[in-house]
């Protein structure tokens, strides 16, 4: 199953597809997450992609296509996979289409998850990850057992550069303007289904795999 999961910064997208991924036993791709790894590995791409992260704007859409089209090509992808912050543009969404048409393949559900965007700055504020693992904690839902420090590793905890505030009004804009008309996009043709994305972390996962059929 081909799925895409769709939403304001912070609405769960990371938290929840991975559950989703690994229930369904197919792959998880985080286009942040991989964008984020170039920069540490200090690519060609990384560079290009840095200044806009950290200021919360959108990456050009051809360095987000030309990632993607590699990564759904891989031999883990056979079965499927979830797409987690991708498409963000409606030049990206059409262009996912047309990749998958070619290869007489097709997107078969968007999971969008619905929340009030000030609970995603309180969500995003406090949220703080591992700079050896890049497991991830909130200071209030999952605060790690010794503060400021990763349980499985003990190493330090970072914030994201892009969990400032300021980094976040901007990422909130932008998914205004350019990432939530693509929810009229799916729902024209009826791939699109709307999940409530505010409560329990477990709830909101039985959520999902109803809206999924299982
Ligand atoms: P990306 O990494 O995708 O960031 P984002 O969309 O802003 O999403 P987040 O990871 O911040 O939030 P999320 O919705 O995944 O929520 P999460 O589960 O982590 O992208 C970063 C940047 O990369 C973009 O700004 C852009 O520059 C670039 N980029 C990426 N893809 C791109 C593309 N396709 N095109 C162009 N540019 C692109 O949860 C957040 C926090 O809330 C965590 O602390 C979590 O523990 C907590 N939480 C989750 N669920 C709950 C709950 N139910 N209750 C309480 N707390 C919860």
């Amino acid at each position: 199953m081909r799925i895409v999961f769709f939403g304001a910064p912070g609405s769960g997208k990371g938290t929840q597809s991975k559950r989703t991924g690994a229930t369904l036993l197919i792959p998880q791709l985080s286009t942040g997450d991989m964008l984020r790894a170039a920069i540490k590995d200090k690519t060609a791409l990384g560079a290009k992609a840095q200044s806009y992260m950290d200021q919360g704007q959108l990456v050009p859409d051809d360095l987000i296509l030309g990632l993607i089209h590699q990564r759904i090509k891989a031999s883990d992808c056979h079965e499927g996979y979830i797409l987690d912050g991708f498409p963000r543009t409606l030049v990206q969404a059409e262009a996912l289409d047309e990749m998958l048409a070619k290869e007489d393949q097709s997107l078969e559900r968007v999971i969008y998850l619905e929340i009030d965007p000030e609970l995603v700055v309180a969500r995003l504020k406090g949220r703080r990850v591992c700079s050896l693992c890049g497991e991830e904690y909130h200071v209030d839902h999952r605060p790690p057992q010794k503060p400021g420090f990763c349980d499985k590793d003990g190493a330090p905890l970072a914030q994201r550069p892009d969990d400032q505030e300021k980094s976040i009004r901007v990422r909130l804009e932008a998914y205004h303007n350019q990432t939530a008309p693509l929810a009229q996009y799916y729902a024209k043709d009826g791939r699109l289904a709307s999940v409530h994305a505010e409560g329990d972390i477990d709830e909101i996962s039985l959520r999902i795999l109803n809206a999924l059929g299982h």
